[in-house]
């Protein structure tokens, strides 16, 4: 039994098909490679994997039952976590704090509103556990808002993490970084992986993917052109048609 399993998923925003019946399966300590142009549905995906949006048509198995109707927090919970193309950690908030807090989350879905209960030598030690691991001690006492792009992105995995999941779903977690910030954050997701969790990665950075990724699924305006290894991928007319077709 696949971890995730993907069925004919389709989303229709008014009359644009942002997604069009796309099928695949991901596997535990997997990390699946989403690529295409921009505008393809990657995000349309993801949001519709954590129950941001419903499906139009189509189904999404994970852990052997469906999820379609389920919404975000109970998706959470059961073990999806995701990061944001765009990041939004608590900016007020210090790092040690933003990641009590999803820690937190999967007692009390409204936490958040105080973590002085919950600021327990245990939960504590954990907490500092998942810091210690995505490479943040040194910031752990910083607002969120005056981390180097870098470390954002980082707290965002360890919010991520702090849920426990078995699958995580990465968008973009490399842009914007410089080449060196860069290849830390992917020996982090190496790691996560590692551990056994499920890893969906949305990444335009090919190198990256190429490297990360022994498969890969391509989507194209909604749909999904190709699916393979790097190699299958990088020699796919398909691809090369659709990266080109857009960059000319
Ligand atoms: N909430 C929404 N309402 C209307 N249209 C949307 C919505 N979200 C996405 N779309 C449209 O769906 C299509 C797919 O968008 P999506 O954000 O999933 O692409 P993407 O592959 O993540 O692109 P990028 O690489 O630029 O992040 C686009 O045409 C986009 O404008
Ligand atoms: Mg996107």
């Amino acid at each position: 039994m696949p971890l995730l399993g993907i069925t004919a998923l389709s989303k229709e925003f008014g009359g644009l098909r942002a997604l069009d019946r796309v099928s695949f399966t991901a596997e535990e300590g997997e990390i699946l490679g989403i690529i295409g142009p921009n505008g393809a549905g990657k995000t349309t995906l993801f949001n519709l994997i954590s129950g941001i949006y419903p499906p139009s048509g189509g189904e999404i198995i994970f852990q052997g039952k469906s999820i379609l109707r389920l919404k975000p927090y109970q998706i959470s919970h059961l073990g999806i976590g995701r990061t944001f193309q765009i990041v939004r950690p608590f900016q007020n908030l210090d790092v040690e704090t933003n990641v009590l807090v999803a820690y937190g989350h999967r007692f009390y879905p409204s936490l958040w509103k105080s973590t002085g209960p919950f600021r327990q030598p245990g939960n504590l030690r954990e907490v500092q556990t998942l810091i210690e691991r995505t490479g943040l001690r040194s910031y752990a006492k910083h607002l969120a808002k005056n981390l180097p792009l870098g470390f954002k992105k980082r707290l965002e995995i360890a919010r991520a993490l702090a849920l426990q999941p078995h699958l995580l779903l990465l968008d973009e977690p490399s842009a914007g970084l410089r080449f060196e910030e860069s290849a830390q954050l992917m020996e982090l997701i190496r790691q996560v992986c590692d551990q056994g969790i499920g890893v969906l990665l949305i990444e335009h950075n090919m190198h990256v993917v190429m490297d990360l990724c022994k498969r890969i699924v391509v989507l194209d305006h909604g749909s999904k052109i190709a699916e393979g290894s790097p190699e299958e991928i990088r020699s796919n007319s398909l691809v090369i048609q659709a990266y080109l077709g857009k960059e000319a």
